[in-house]
């Protein structure tokens, strides 16, 4: 058994290694330093300007590889993460935005705090299929009408490794593995297919803005096979009606 930062025990068996711990070390390690912010920011600026908004959440902000340009070029985000070594490198290389830091996860934020702009990049996958399905919805009642929610999350078509157990394949061809080796040995990791991606942001609610479209890195120039798929997408939550 282990705990993690709330105080709640897990069971690295029923849970998976819990996540903190496992991104606590791979930050100590060096994760993302240097690393240039994935192209999806630039959509995420675009979308943002052209419906006016700058306010916003980025869970899961990391280091900042992304959260530093979406901030130096006109967002002006809540960084909250459950790794206290990245918010403490990414303070330590941009202190003008260390007030805007939050250590934990949703719970950490006050309960009723809502966002123009809520942003997850490689975030809303840990977990099993219902714990990132559950994690998603409390991500979109934190995102006010006519707000969007800008998404980029594992896609089935990876190919998975290293070495993994699959734990849950569901009829819509989303999957989640428990990782047997590497740096995510022992978390469980859920990807999404397209129909589980538009069932979770369906309209009229959502309307996509920016449609699911596949972004794939090759391993091989890092030594390692196959590809890795990524969704990313943009969906504007449905304003509210005009008054009568
Ligand atoms: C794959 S990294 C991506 C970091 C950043 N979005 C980027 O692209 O550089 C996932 C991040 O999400 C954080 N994380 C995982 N689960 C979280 C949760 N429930 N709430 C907040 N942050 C979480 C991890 O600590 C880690 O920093």
């Amino acid at each position: 058994m282990l705990i993690n930062w709330r105080g709640k025990w897990l069971s690295r068996h029923d849970q998976g290694m819990d996540a903190e711990i496992s991104w606590e070390a791979e930050y100590r390690r060096g994760r993302y330093q240097g690393e240039p912010p994935v192209p999806f920011t630039d959509d995420i600026l675009r979308a943002a300007r052209s419906y006016g908004l700058t306010q916003g959440l980025y869970v899961g902000c990391g280091n900042g590889r992304n959260f530093l340009p979406l901030s130096r070029n006109g967002l002006t985000l809540t960084g909250l993460d459950i790794s206290g070594t990245a918010l403490a490198q990414l303070a330590a290389s941009a202190p003008e935005f260390a007030g805007r830091l939050v250590h934990g996860d949703f719970s950490a934020l006050a309960k009723d705090n809502t966002y123009d702009l809520v942003i997850g990049i490689q975030v809303f996958q840990h977990g099993d299929r219902a714990t990132t399905g559950s994690v998603i919805a409390e991500a979109q009642r934190r995102l006010r009408p006519g707000g969007l929610f800008c998404l980029r999350v594992n896609a089935v078509s990876t190919d998975v490794w290293p070495a993994h157990e699959i734990t849950e394949q569901a009829p819509d061809g989303g999957f989640t593995v428990r990782y047997l080796a590497g740096s995510k040995a022992g978390l469980i990791i859920h990807y999404f297919s397209a129909a589980e991606l538009d069932a979770l942001f369906s309209p009229p609610r959502f309307e996509p803005v920016l449609p699911p479209r596949i972004d794939q890195t090759w391993r091989q120039p890092l030594g390692a096979p196959g590809q890795w798929s990524q969704w990313e997408a943009i969906w504007r939550l449905s304003p509210p009606d005009p008054p009568l």
